[in-house]
């Protein structure tokens, strides 16, 4: 039952874990659901693949090894762990860590679309390949990543999965030369917001001189 002093969006996420809970049929049932972390009015969202060893213990997404690396990027560039959202396409555990099929990414994905509804990040950052083809599905890793696009209203910087830079110098190059770029794109489209807004608003305001903005 959600305390009174949620706020909308916790109680939110907390209806759509307990919905997630409920539905039998989503697949790998015989492991637990890591449904996410992090802040839920986050401006900022990574999604990775799937839980891992460690992740279906504490249920808890990205805390074994390359949860380590991607706090220490994400601690690297000045954000906190707990000031982003970080959850994974694929909310239950596949066995011996294979891939996640299609059918387990189609089955889990109408739930990742109503958590990034709830949050509603200004960026997603899908990291590796799978989390990535899913919003950029003709996308591909080695080209695009660290690249910006369009999703709706959002944009999308796919990055390197963090598990393919403990294997590879050249990837952890390549992820930490995009993760710190990531606070000056944020910047960026956050100004971009507030110049279409103010250009919204000017047609009203040439009318209406003395009309005070909204948008101080
Ligand atoms: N790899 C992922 O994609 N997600 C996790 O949560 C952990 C490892």
């Amino acid at each position: 039952m959600p305390q009174a002093n949620y706020s909308p969006k916790e109680e939110a996420l907390h209806n759509l874990k307990t919905e997630m809970e409920g539905n039998q049929s989503l697949p790998l049932q015989e492991s637990n659901l890591v449904f996410g972390d992090g802040n839920p009015g986050a401006e900022v969202m990574f999604i990775g693949e799937a839980p891992g060893y460690h992740e279906n213990l504490q249920g808890l997404p990205f805390v074994g090894r390359a949860g380590k690396l991607l706090t220490v990027f994400v601690d690297g560039i000045g954000w906190k762990r707990k000031d982003v959202y970080i959850t994974n396409i694929v909310k239950r555990r596949p066995p011996e860590n294979r891939d996640p099929s299609p059918e387990e990414i189609a089955a889990y994905t109408p739930y990742l679309m109503k958590q990034v509804e709830i949050i509603n990040p200004k960026i997603i950052a899908p990291l590796g390949r799978f989390s990535m083809n899913f919003f950029l599905p003709t996308a591909k890793i080695s080209r695009d990543q660290g690249k910006v696009f369009w999703w709706k209203d959002k944009l999308v910087v796919p990055l390197y999965h963090p598990a393919a830079a403990l294997r590879s110098t050249t990837v952890k190059e390549e992820l930490k030369k995009s993760f710190v770029r990531l606070p000056a794109i944020l910047k960026k489209y956050e100004k971009f917001l507030e110049e279409k807004s103010a250009k919204e608003e000017a047609p009203e305001e040439t009318e209406h001189k003395r009309q005070q903005t909204k948008l101080f």
